[in-house]
């Protein structure tokens, strides 16, 4: 079937970015279906590393055609940028190469100024949130006063929309929040240019992507979050607003079923987070710099968008294998093997414990991990380098009993471990 999904199984940054570029290799158009810049995806080719936040990762192979679906929010600001930073890289970002749905929703200041004021507002309880105008947007799509990208293609009305908009977001800004309003005018004629600059791009992609699949063209779409931050499916309220998990690729694309093929999750060999949130196999002190690291490395965890240092702890399997029944999931990456070398032991919650009581599944889903407490199945590590590894059977004994591990406990294959960022650092297993 030609439609292959990239689904992250954690809190995001799983690796999303880094499998999407090997497999565009073969992909025809690649495309993304929710969410907006507060992803950051990271794809390393040879010494040069691309960012990308909105843009599709496989848009970076030169023979793709990247979708930017009608389930996304879309920040016209940082998209051109991200277009000037990707053509300095020498990508190629053309109209004919990249599409943008008339149906995706715009964001504009006023929506991130109202994150920045929510969060305010929540005090202790804050969501943590990319502060980029997430929650605002897609608030307004839900409501109905949202603006779509395809009213840029009439940029006199567009620019009446935005002014309306902002005078609205303003009322709020002021009368419940105590912040400062913006100023409607200017931000209607900066997004009048802005309008009058990705008025190319915008078009029906659900129409495109149907063609393709009809002539048997290769698509793969590329899941931003994770399974854990989907507004439904994840640890509630600490999530964003969109569905990053499997069914939305057909709903924020317009595409039917029918056309389905693998649909790839893709895990850090432990687990992270960042923002709020419980995360009940999370670990301090030393343990967590040396997962983390010091951020000398550009693969260290800290956020791809907004540089906070992310959460760390072991992996999760009661939730892995919940992503893996939330979406469908038909096989896993393991990413970021190479970062376990050198601990010992190293453990992998396989069960929770609450009240006496052992659970191999949430009762309720993970919305309430905090009584949760992880039941640990301690695992020998391996020394020595593995990130020129690029056979299964030449890893060390413990690392090929790690991943063995895993598919066992995760009960799909593990098609591929990923063991450094670089593009060719990857053992495929059949
Ligand atoms: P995404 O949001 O899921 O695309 O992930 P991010 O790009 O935000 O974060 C993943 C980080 O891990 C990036 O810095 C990648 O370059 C890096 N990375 C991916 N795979 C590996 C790996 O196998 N080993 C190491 N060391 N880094 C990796
Ligand atoms: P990629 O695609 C990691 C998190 C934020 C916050 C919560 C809500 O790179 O994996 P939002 O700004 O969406 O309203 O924030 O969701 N979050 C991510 N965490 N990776 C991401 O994307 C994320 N996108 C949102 O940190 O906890
Ligand atoms: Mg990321």
């Amino acid at each position: 079937m030609p439609l292959d999904i990239i689904i992250g199984t954690q809190w995001g940054d799983e690796g999303k970015g880094r499998i999407v570029d090997l497999l565009a290799a073969k992909a025809d158009f690649v495309a993304r279906y929710s969410g907006g810049d507060n992803a950051g995806h990271t794809v390393t080719v040879g010494d040069q590393t691309y960012k990308l936040h909105l843009i599709p990762s496989g848009i970076v192979h030169e023979h793709t055609t990247g979708i930017m679906g009608n389930g996304m929010v879309i920040n016209p600001a940082t998209l051109l940028d991200e277009m000037s930073r990707l053509r300095a890289g020498g990508v190629q970002i053309t109209p004919k190469r990249l599409r943008i749905s008339y149906a995706a929703h715009l964001i504009s200041p006023a929506h991130r100024a109202l994150d920045a004021a929510q969060e305010k507002a929540r005090g202790r309880e804050q969501i943590g949130t990319t502060l980029r105008g997430i929650g605002p947007a897609y608030t307004g799509k839900v409501a109905r006063y949202g603006i779509r990208l395809g009213q840029m293609l009439d940029q006199e009305s567009f620019a009446d929309a935005v002014k309306v908009q902002v005078e609205s977001i303003n009322q709020q800004l002021t009368h419940l929040y105590d912040a400062e309003p913006l100023d409607p005018q200017q931000v209607a004629a900066e997004y009048a240019d802005y309008a009058r600059q990705l008025a190319p791009y915008v078009g029906d992609v659900s129409l495109v992507l149907s063609e393709a699949l009809r002539r048997n063209k290769q698509v793969l779409a590329e899941g931003a979050q994770g399974t854990l931050l989907d507004l439904d499916h994840g640890t509630y309220p600490f999530v964003t607003s969109s569905s990053p998990t499997a069914p939305s690729a057909l709903l924020g694309l317009g595409i039917g079923f029918g056309h389905i093929g693998r649909v790839i999750g893709v895990t850090k060999a432990f687990q992270t987070r960042v923002g709020g949130g419980p995360f009940p196999t999370e670990v301090e002190g030393d343990l967590a710099l040396r997962l983390r690291g010091t951020g000398e490395n550009p693969w260290d965890e800290y956020g791809t968008t907004t540089g906070r240092p992310r959460r760390v702890g072991w992996l999760d399997s009661v939730l892995l294998r919940y992503a893996i029944r939330i979406n469908g999931l038909s096989e896993l990456a393991v990413t970021k093997l190479d970062v376990l070398t050198g601990l010992h032991p190293l453990k992998v919650c396989v069960g929770y414990r609450v009240n006496g009581q052992e659970y191999r599944e949430l009762p309720l889903g993970p919305s309430d991990l905090s009584q949760f407490e992880p039941v640990y199945e301690e695992l020998p590590g391996w020394d020595g380098d593995v990130t020129h590894i690029r056979s299964f059977n030449d890893l060390p004994l413990e690392a090929c009993d790690y991943i063995v591990r895993l598919e066992e406990l995760a009960g799909i294959p593990i098609t591929t471990v990923s063991v450094g960022p670089e593009r060719s650092q990857v053992i495929h297993i059949d």
